[in-house]
């Protein structure tokens, strides 16, 4: 099977296969010189970006310019200068064309672990998004140097908190609950943020008791903070917060959503009061698309099919799916599944078309039938491997993601709290 930007190239206005945006099949430098930050085309490219978004500057016009040929040479050729300098990490919704360089391909879990692996790697070069690199760089050690091919790879998600609305959200907060724990010896409220979020606000988890989850181990992360709050602040996927605190059976009507641009969230205090997880209004894109409807459509199309689907979707789409999980989640079921299974699958189009190409034995497909890849990791193209990588052996670090102390202490603290709780 092609790759999702081999297939988007190949799509005719007209045909049967169609993409939401035709500015896809343009390089991606094209939109590093807008006037205004944005998250380019694809599934977040209706998101506002906030103004002090990391911007990519123009590189190089031989990077641009080389041919796919060209690029493939330098990349392999930079690698094999490097040697165990250097190690490549891709997420699982990178381009094919940039996976193929990288020496460890996984969820933002696996990755995480990935960065801390590699101790004698100068430097780690992360082909994912801003929060991951971060996160790269908090859990690696203090001489190696985390590189983000383009900065304007961020996360449309993570953008929809801020630590300046997180704060004044828990000044409300602590208004209205006091800071005094209950007999049992339990906070008032733990704040949980999503592995998807600045490391400004694992800092701020870090230093009010909080702690970090991903999609693949939010049920113990929210239990960790059960334990030992009364109430959860999740921020900012609302809908992870929503499908996870649901399996473990917290009633919907307990789970206010808080907008950040109203005052107590746009609740009552009752509500607040009577919260037991408080969930940010934040979404991703990508996920977002992912309908009832589809899998209905899925299941009348396919008798039998095996609907999987990544928990930041809407509770509905959850609901319907056979089973939710991680990026991971997904890969293990498909690689486990009896030769001869069809999956339909909720999650990004780039993980799903390298999933049926590895698993001929399965029909696998997308439920969106629009080819709509995640903007941000879609802003990475092998011409800015290249160029971080040459500038690399060239003595120069460019991109460089490097978290402040006095924002990686705290942020550390939240994400070994995560790494150390256990399911
Ligand atoms: P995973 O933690 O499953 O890799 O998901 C990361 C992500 O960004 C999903 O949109
Ligand atoms: Fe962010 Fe969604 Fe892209 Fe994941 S898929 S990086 S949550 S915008």
């Amino acid at each position: 099977m092609a790759s999702v930007n081999t297939t988007i190239q190949l799509i005719r206005p007209g045909g049967q296969v169609t993409s939401c945006s035709p500015a896809l099949k343009e390089a991606p430098w094209n939109f590093d010189s807008a006037p205004v930050a944005e998250y380019g085309p694809g599934s977040s490219m209706f998101d506002v970006a906030p103004v002090d978004t990391p911007r990519q500057g123009e590189i190089p016009a031989e990077y641009r310019r080389a041919s796919d040929e060209e690029l493939d040479r330098r990349i392999r050729a930079a690698k094999a200068t490097l040697g165990d300098r250097l190690v490549i990490l891709g997420h699982f919704y990178q381009r094919d064309e940039v996976i193929t360089y990288a020496d460890f391909v996984g969820d933002s879990f696996q990755l995480a672990q990935a960065a801390r692996a590699r101790p004698d790697a100068e430097a780690i070069v992360f082909c994912g998004v801003h929060f991951m690199a971060e996160t790269a760089d908090l859990l690696s050690g203090p001489s190696q140097s985390v590189i983000l091919p383009n900065l304007a790879a961020g996360c449309s998600m993570a953008d929809m908190a801020d630590i300046d609305s997180v704060t004044e959200c828990w000044e409300q907060l602590e208004e209205l609950y006091g800071t005094e724990p209950d007999a049992s010896g339990r906070v008032p409220v733990i704040p949980v943020t999503y592995m998807n979020s600045s490391a400004a606000l694992k800092g701020f988890c870090g230093e009010h008791g909080g702690i970090v989850c991903t999609s693949s181990n939010a049920a113990t992360v929210l239990e960790w903070a059960f334990e030992r709050g009364q109430r959860v602040l999740f921020f900012p996927d609302q809908h992870l917060g929503r499908n996870t605190a649901k399996a473990m059976g917290v009633p919907l009507e307990r789970m206010p959503m808080w907008n950040p641009r109203k005052p107590l969230g746009g609740n009552d205090a009752e509500a607040i009061q009577d919260a037991r997880v408080i969930l940010w209004h934040g979404f991703c894109s990508v996920h977002k698309r992912f309908t009832v409807a589809q899998i209905d459509r899925a299941r009348a199309e396919h008798p039998g099919v095996r609907v999987i689907v990544h928990p930041e979707c809407p509770m509905p789409v959850v609901d319907a799916a056979d089973e939710a999980g991680s990026t991971d989640y997904i890969k293990k079921a498909i690689e486990r599944a009896p030769a001869g299974s069809t999956f339909a699958i909720g999650t990004e189009i780039n993980m799903v078309q390298r999933l049926a190409a590895e698993h001929p034995e399965h029909t696998i497909f997308c439920l969106d039938p629009v080819v709509c890849p995640c903007s941000t990791m879609y802003r990475i193209h092998p011409g800015y491997l290249a160029w971080v990588l040459e500038a690399f052996i060239a003595g120069e670090i460019v991109n460089q993601i490097s978290v402040v102390d006095s924002v990686a202490l705290p942020a550390r603290v939240a994400l070994e709290r995560m790494l150390a709780a256990k399911p």
